[in-house]
């Protein structure tokens, strides 16, 4: 009776342990981007591109987030290079003129209104303090979509703690609030929220 007791605890905490560790990668699906992209490579001596170039501010104010097609036919109307990567970025967008469907790592649902400028130019804060690296890396990091609620892996951020019901990093509603709080900033609800 006592051992049927102790192996079916120790079968159980394998189980719940091993549940506890993929059920994170199963609540996400991978998807891929429309292609692959390298930041270095643009913003070297070699593109010799600065993050405005690509990423700028309207005059009204508003950021223009992800560069449009027009922007990379500027340079790619013909291979500068010989690498494929570059063949096919311009095979399947450039010369059919396909606007590529980029995904962002911290998008936010349509009822939440995030200004870049507030936090840019008036807040001086730097794009790595929330988006990390993402503008020095070699290619576009995986990305990851939460079954359920819809949002990228990097808005949910990652478990963490010993027991991993701690979050770390994100991009949710208590991350936004909390750096007001820090930063002591008042809000309503209308503020974010349109
Ligand atoms: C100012 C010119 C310029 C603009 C604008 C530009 N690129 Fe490039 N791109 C380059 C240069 C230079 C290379 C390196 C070519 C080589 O020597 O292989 C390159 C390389 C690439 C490559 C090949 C692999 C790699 O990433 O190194 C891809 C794909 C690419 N660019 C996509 C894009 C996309 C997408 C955009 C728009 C968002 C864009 N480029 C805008 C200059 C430019
Ligand atoms: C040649 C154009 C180009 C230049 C120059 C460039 N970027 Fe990008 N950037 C892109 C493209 C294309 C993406 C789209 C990938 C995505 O996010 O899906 C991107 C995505 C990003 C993202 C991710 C945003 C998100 O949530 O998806 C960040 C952050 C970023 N860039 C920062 C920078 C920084 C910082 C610099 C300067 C060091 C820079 N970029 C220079 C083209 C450029
Ligand atoms: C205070 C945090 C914060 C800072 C600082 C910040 N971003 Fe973002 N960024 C976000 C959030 C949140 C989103 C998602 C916005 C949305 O979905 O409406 C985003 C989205 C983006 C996107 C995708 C935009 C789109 O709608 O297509 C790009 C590109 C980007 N940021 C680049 C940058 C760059 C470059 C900088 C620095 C000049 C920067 N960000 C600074 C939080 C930030
Ligand atoms: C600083 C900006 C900000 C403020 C202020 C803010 N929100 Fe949000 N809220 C967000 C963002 C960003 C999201 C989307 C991310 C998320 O779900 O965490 C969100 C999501 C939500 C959601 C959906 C949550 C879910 O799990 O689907 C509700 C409901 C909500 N907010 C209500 C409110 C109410 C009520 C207030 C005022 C007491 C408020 N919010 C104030 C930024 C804000
Ligand atoms: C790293 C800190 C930080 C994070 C994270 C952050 N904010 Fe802010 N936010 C600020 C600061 C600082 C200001 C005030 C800038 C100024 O006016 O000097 C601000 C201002 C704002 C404003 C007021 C704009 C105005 O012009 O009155 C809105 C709206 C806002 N943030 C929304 C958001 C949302 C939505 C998120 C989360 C998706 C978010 N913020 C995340 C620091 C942050």
């Amino acid at each position: 009776m006592i051992r049927t007791g102790i192996l079916f605890l120790a079968g159980f905490s394998v189980a719940l342990s091993a549940g506890w560790w993929s059920v994170p990668r199963l609540l996400y699906r991978e998807e891929p981007q429309p292609a692959q992209f390298s930041h270095i490579t643009h913003t070297s001596e070699k593109g010799g591109m600065s993050c405005e170039d690509c990423h700028a501010f309207r005059e009204d104010g508003t950021f223009a987030g992800i560069p449009k097609l027009e922007t990379c036919a500027a340079c790619h109307s013909a291979p500068m290079g010989a690498t494929q990567a570059e063949k096919d970025f311009i095979a399947r967008f450039v010369e059919p003129g396909i606007e590529p469907r980029w995904k962002a790592y911290l998008r936010q649902p349509d009822n939440a209104s995030f200004p870049h400028a507030s936090h840019v130019l008036r807040g001086k804060i730097a794009c790595e303090k929330c988006h990390g690296d993402i503008g020095k890396s070699e290619k576009l990091p995986v990305y990851r979509v939460h079954r359920f609620t819809g949002y990228p892996e990097d808005v949910m951020g990652k478990r963490a703690g010993p027991l991993g019901l701690k979050r770390a990093g994100g991009m949710r509603m208590d991350d936004c609030v909390a750096c007001h709080r820090q930063n002591r900033i008042e809000h309503s609800c209308l503020d974010c929220h349109k």
